[in-house]
């Protein structure tokens, strides 16, 4: 069965839009069937009205509380009968009491290779840092700060006249591409959780 998605984010929408595409190109079997920002000048609130899919802004600052900005999502996720969260440029930490209801059914996109440059301004962490490589991470999302088990990882050499804008765009083409993938398996139910790890079926390539 199709699975019914919520797409939370704060920026952009690229990788909302990369999902988007996928799903239009029966890459995902599954829907978007709610957008959730806290940003409602965000390109990806412009973007859902234009998908004509149902927009919602959630600013927490709306709320007296962080367990009433909690509730407001869960029963909006419960009145679109959402079974799985794509979290694509949501720039927030989700509530604890949150990610044990959908323990295992959210999902994000982050600009580095986790467990590295985790927070904000991963690709500048990089470049500060000096490495040679960075890339791309999807995961499930735990209670901690980028820290959930990996569904998926690209890689991408870092230049030494990199800016923050040439690395980030190096990286964004590889989210375009693994957000997607890891969604579809996602919606295959081809994800399986064994700890701190996920098991895909797809084997590595041994060398
Ligand atoms: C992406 O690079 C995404 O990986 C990053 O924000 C950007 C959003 O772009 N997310 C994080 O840093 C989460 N901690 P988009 O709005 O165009 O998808």
């Amino acid at each position: 069965m199709r699975k019914r998605l919520a797409l939370f984010g704060s920026g952009r929408g690229s990788n909302g839009e990369a999902l988007y595409r996928a799903i239009q190109h029966n890459r995902i079997q599954g829907d978007i069937v709610l957008i959730i920002s806290d940003i409602p000048s965000s390109g990806i609130v412009e973007k859902g009205y234009s998908w004509q899919i149902p927009v919602h802004v959630v600013d927490p600052t709306n709320y007296g509380n962080e367990e009433v900005w909690t509730q407001a999502m869960l029963d909006l996720l419960e009145d679109y009968k959402v079974d799985g969260i794509l979290l694509a440029g949501y720039m927030r930490m989700l509530p604890p009491t949150f990610v044990q209801v959908y323990r295992g059914k959210i999902l994000n996109i982050h600009p580095s290779l986790l467990p590295a440059f985790v927070g904000l301004q991963a690709q500048k962490q990089a470049l500060v840092k000096g490495v040679k490589y960075t890339g791309c991470t999807v995961h499930f999302v735990d209670e901690g700060m980028d820290t959930g088990p990996i569904i998926a990882q690209a890689v991408v050499p870092v230049y030494e006249d990199d800016t923050v804008d040439t690395l980030s765009t190096r990286i964004l083409h590889e989210e375009h591409r693994i957000y997607p993938e890891a969604v579809g398996l996602f919606c295959d139910d081809a994800l399986e959780i064994v700890g701190t790890r996920v098991l895909t079926g797809k084997q590595a390539v041994r060398k």
